[in-house]
């Protein structure tokens, strides 16, 4: 296993195991640079999304970095307030125009409409899933996905006749959300680890300090490590060139197995409070 390393997709088709994210980089140069430096650093996917506001320099940064686009997997995502049919089409395009890009690897809806606020959730989600899929099907994004499902929500797309094939969710030491990435792996749907290090959140808890001792690495590779080992992709986010190599460094050790489980056991620990049960 090397920082190239992949999980297969429902389609056949691959995704590496760790992401450059690109959420709350400035667009244009900033992002550009930051893409540019990523790449050249190891990373192939860049996860970006219509909300993160920097597409345009997403689409720089793929452009000037040197590679040809066959050897990047670029993701992006929908935003809620484009839910249903017509919307999420208009934003894929929209989207697509910024980047300046062909296709797209992967696109995601950002989160669900949720049940506390719509009436209509299921048939909001399920519009934007057949938007979704039928760029799938006519070649324009080469796998398709959604970010906070939880079950309840990745059922009635499920029932429509395709699976999605990845769900990014708040994942990290202190918030794993067992129930939905059993459901997923259970299913086949690549789990995406969104905020993997808890937004920093969790660098200063004290059993993963302790770890990070122990196996002589950072507490951020720590996390990471504890991602890969439980088949999730982690994206997480840097424009330091330390951190961003250190972050792709994750395939020369393993944890064991009882450190992984004291891990699993921690108690809920920098949790962002975002519940896509009110958030959606
Ligand atoms: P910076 O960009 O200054 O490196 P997450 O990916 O969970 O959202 O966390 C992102 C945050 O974690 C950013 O503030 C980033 O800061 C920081 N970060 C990323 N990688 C590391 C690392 N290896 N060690 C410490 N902090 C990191």
């Amino acid at each position: 296993m090397d920082h190239f390393a992949t999980y297969p997709l429902l389609n056949g088709l691959t995704i590496p195991q760790v992401g450059f994210g690109t959420s709350q980089i400035a667009d244009g140069e900033p992002t550009a640079e930051a893409v540019v430096a990523a790449v050249k650093a190891g990373y192939r996917l860049i996860d970006t999304a219509a909300r993160y506001n920097n597409e345009t320099g997403v689409g720089m940064g793929v452009r000037r970095c040197g590679l040809d686009r066959s050897e990047l997997f670029i993701t992006s995502k929908v935003w809620g307030t484009e839910r249903g049919y017509d919307k999420t089409m208009a934003s894929f395009e929209a989207s697509m125009d910024r980047l300046g890009l062909d296709y797209l690897d992967l696109f995601l809806i950002h989160w669900p409409a949720c049940e506390s606020k719509y009436t209509d959730w299921k048939e909001q989600n399920l519009g934007s899933w057949r938007a979704l899929k039928e760029l799938y099907a006519a070649g324009r994004v080469k796998a398709i996905g959604v970010a906070n499902f939880m079950p309840k929500y990745l059922q009635p797309l499920m029932d429509d006749g395709m699976v999605p094939m990845v769900n990014q969710i708040e994942f990290h030491p202190g918030y794993m959300q067992k129930e939905c990435v059993d459901f997923c792996q259970a299913n086949g749907i690549v789990v995406e680890a969104w905020s993997p290090l808890g937004r920093r959140r969790v660098l200063d808890h004290p059993l993963l300090v302790e770890l990070a001792a122990k196996y002589d690495k950072s507490v951020a590779q720590i996390c990471l490590r504890w991602c890969l080992q439980h088949n999730v992709l982690a994206i997480p986010k840097t424009v330091n060139p330390e951190r961003l190599a250190q972050n792709l460094d994750l395939y020369g050790f393993e944890i064991a197995a009882d450190d992984m489980a004291r891990i699993d056991a921690m108690p809920e620990y920098g949790y962002s409070g975002i519940d896509p049960e009110v958030f959606g």
